[in-house]
């Protein structure tokens, strides 16, 4: 049995000899690894010591105070405000091999262009960034691909203005070398939007053989990584944003907070009530939870842990200790979080910013493989004062599958400034459980499947679709509705179909 230490030497050396990474990425790389290795031997967490998170980190969100009606204190803490998106993903549960945040929601407007109406809409409601409309400058805080950073411009002069006064909530872009050339391409059409975006990139890693334990063979970094190496979770935003610079220049103008949040969870909006009581109790880091409902199937629960908040990912605790967790804790992590600049700054260059690793395994060309990433919200555990804010569910709109998708899309929410509002035909504010079955998987079958949009679902409970099953123009589904279509048979739902507690079976070609 090789030693832990062992294990670590060579994949230090495989790493070195095959100059596989530039050196800030090699030392992320080896981090993760020498704490997958020690997890290994023994795991992170001891189960028994899990406890309900402490209660004077616990925040209902309906118990904080409303920030005082003070245009002038609104104003100052916005200015103090940086909002992020995740955008790292391409969404590969859906079959995207574009970036999720480019799928079309509403009206043509993807993930990214309501995220651009939602700031844009901020800015103007508390008159931060009231400069008249001119070309912004946009720039890329590259540390990987080039050296010294590049800064790409899109502004008149085609200059970058690193004294640029950033009067507005400014957008961050965390991408991925898997999504960003075409958000590159497309914030291009934002340039004459009254809005400043910096995007930066983050870390990718090899993947690693399981059996081996050594960097799966690739070529070196060259010009771009190699397609088959990965981006290592959204817990990798901050080292990389450290890296990237971007983080001190936020600071140096006079940044303080960070919302970060899925790009595709369009329930993610700046609360100021929120924003102003973290300031006032001076936060370092808060976490945003729900109550757990059947629906959420993957992500982390909230829990305490020697006395602190912790988050545990469902998928890291043994089959065996998954009831019995679930049944125990049920804050669920919407992976939205506000961090204070500087504790994060201070977090990162003491590298004291050590985050569980989650193991993920793929087979990638024949190779049974392991990618190592980590968690956003893990982060809790490493600041000083922090919150866990139970929030309304509305704040969590996630889109994981195309059966998310089919929610977002449809009717029960409208569109106001970029965010999803639900109907007011849906007074309780329950959503439908949605089931699509995998001929709905790819966002590419879904919309064949749905050619005239997504049925009315202002009155369902509940939909399982199963089977080859195609919908007509104006559907509408209403209480529990099951639809299958038995192997070898198509079902058609004809135009101006209503299905109220109906189970639709067999073949119904029409
Ligand atoms: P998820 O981990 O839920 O993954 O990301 P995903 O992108 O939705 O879907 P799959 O796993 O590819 O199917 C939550 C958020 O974190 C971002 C995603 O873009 C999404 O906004 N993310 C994820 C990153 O920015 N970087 C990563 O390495 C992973």
């Amino acid at each position: 049995q090789p030693t832990h230490s062992s294990v670590e030497d060579n994949m230090k050396e495989a790493v070195h000899m095959l100059d596989l990474l530039p050196p800030d990425q090699r030392k992320g790389f080896l981090r993760l690894f020498g704490q997958f290795v020690q997890q290994r031997q023994k795991p992170a967490l001891e189960w028994a010591r899990l406890e309900p998170p402490p209660r004077e980190a616990m925040v209902q969100a309906t118990d904080i105070p409303p920030c005082p009606k003070d245009q002038a204190l609104r104003h100052e803490l916005l200015d103090k405000m940086v909002i992020l998106k995740l955008n790292g993903g391409l969404g590969t549960s859906m079959g995207c091999t574009w970036p999720k945040s480019a799928i079309e929601v509403r009206n043509d407007l993807s993930f990214l262009d309501l995220t651009v109406r939602q700031v844009e809409y901020l800015n103007s409601m508390y008159g931060v960034g009231e400069s008249p409309p001119r070309r912004r400058s946009y720039d890329t805080w590259d540390n990987r691909f080039a050296r010294p950073k590049k800064r790409v411009s899109f502004s008149k002069d085609d200059s970058f203005r690193e004294t640029d006064p950033l009067s507005n909530v400014p957008l961050v872009l965390l991408d991925s070398f898997k999504t960003h050339e075409t958000t590159a391409k497309i914030i291009r059409k934002y340039r004459m939007h009254n809005l400043t975006i910096h995007t930066f990139m983050q870390s990718c890693h090899p993947r690693i053989i399981k059996d081996t334990l050594q960097p799966m063979p690739s070529g070196p970094f060259g010009e771009s990584p190699p397609s088959e190496w990965y981006p290592p979770g959204h817990g990798d935003v901050y080292y990389s944003l450290y890296a990237s610079g971007l983080l001190e220049n936020l600071i140096n103008q006079g940044k303080e907070y960070i919302f970060i949040s899925n790009v595709d969870n369009l329930g993610a909006t700046v609360d100021l009530d929120m924003l102003y009581h973290i300031f006032d109790q001076e936060a370092e880091f808060a976490v945003e939870a729900i109550e757990r409902t059947r629906a959420d199937l993957t992500g982390g629960l909230v829990v305490g842990y020697g006395g602190k908040p912790k988050v545990v990912e469902l998928s890291t605790v043994p089959t065996e200790r998954r009831d019995q967790f679930v049944k125990k804790f049920n804050l669920f992590n919407t992976n939205n979080i506000w961090a204070n600049l500087r504790a994060l700054q201070r977090l990162v260059a003491k590298e004291e910013m050590s985050l569980e690793v989650n193991v993920r395994e793929r087979q990638v060309s024949g190779l049974k493989t392991i990618q190592l990433e980590t968690c956003g919200a893990s982060a809790i555990q490493c600041f000083d004062k922090v919150m866990a804010i139970v929030v309304n569910r509305a704040r969590y709109l996630p889109v994981k599958s195309t059966s998310d998708l089919f929610l977002v899309q449809s009717n029960l929410y409208g569109v106001r400034h970029g965010s999803l509002v639900m109907s007011a035909e849906r007074p309780d504010g329950s959503t439908p459980l949605i089931k699509l079955g995998r001929e709905f998987t790819s966002v590419e079958d879904y919309l064949r499947r749905i050619p005239h949009g997504v049925p009315t679902i202002t009155q369902l409970d509940h939909l399982t679709v199963a089977g080859d099953v195609m919908f007509g123009e104006n559907v509408t589904l209403k209480g529990t509705v099951i639809i299958v279509a038995n192997e070898g048979s198509v079902i058609m739902i004809p135009d101006g179909t209503v299905l109220r507690d109906s189970v639709v079976t067999g073949n119904l070609r029409i």
